[in-house]
């Protein structure tokens, strides 16, 4: 039997695993800081805020007016880079259920008029060139099969001058 195509399967799994997702690591699907030792002692959800600003500081970004978010989970970062930089944030994810909670996430937070959400795929986002000024993506592209052509797809999205600031999940060469 065919395989079904991979962005299926990823829908699926986080349609389905979302719920459970935000009742054991609330609005962040990703990891915390817990300063560069590791020894500090955040609450395990402070920490994950931490980390979007520890991201921040490390790309040096300053000011950005208009962000995507490329898969955006549950719009947790969305909502804090629009509060932060009080930015207008795009969110894409493949997961209609996420769209939902995040949606309902910016309406509580009064994000509705700065943040959208919306089903695209991080291969073939339908923007236009040089539309963001930064382009964020935390604990995503580790899913995007071709990544030499999500970072072409950045490139042109992103204006002259923009910033990509990505974090992934990699793994080193692994013997036989
Ligand atoms: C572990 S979650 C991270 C969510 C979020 N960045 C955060 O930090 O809370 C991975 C996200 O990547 C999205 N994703 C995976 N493949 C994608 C693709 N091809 N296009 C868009 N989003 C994708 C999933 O739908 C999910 O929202």
């Amino acid at each position: 039997m065919a395989k079904e195509p991979l962005n299926e399967r990823i829908r699926k799994f986080y349609d389905r695993s979302t719920p459970l997702w935000e009742r054991v690591w609330g609005e962040h699907l990703h990891h915390g800081f817990y300063g560069f030792d590791g020894q500090g002692k955040p609450s395990h959800s402070q920490a994950q805020v931490d980390l979007i600003y520890e991201l921040l500081k490390w790309g040096g970004v300053e000011e950005a007016k208009n962000i995507l978010d490329v898969g955006c989970g549950v719009g947790g970062s969305a909502c804090y880079l629009a509060e932060h930089f009080r930015a207008r944030v795009t969110g894409i994810t493949l997961s209609p259920v996420q769209i939902e909670s995040a949606r309902q996430r910016a309406a509580e937070r009064q994000l509705s008029n700065s943040t959208e959400f919306m089903l695209a795929d991080a291969l073939q986002p339908p923007f236009k060139d040089h539309s963001f000024d930064l382009i964020w993506s935390l604990e995503a592209c580790e899913h995007f099969p071709d990544k030499a052509k999500f970072f072409r797809e950045c490139y042109r999205m992103l204006r002259p001058g923009g910033i990509l600031l990505m974090a992934t999940w990699c793994h080193r060469p692994e013997p036989p």
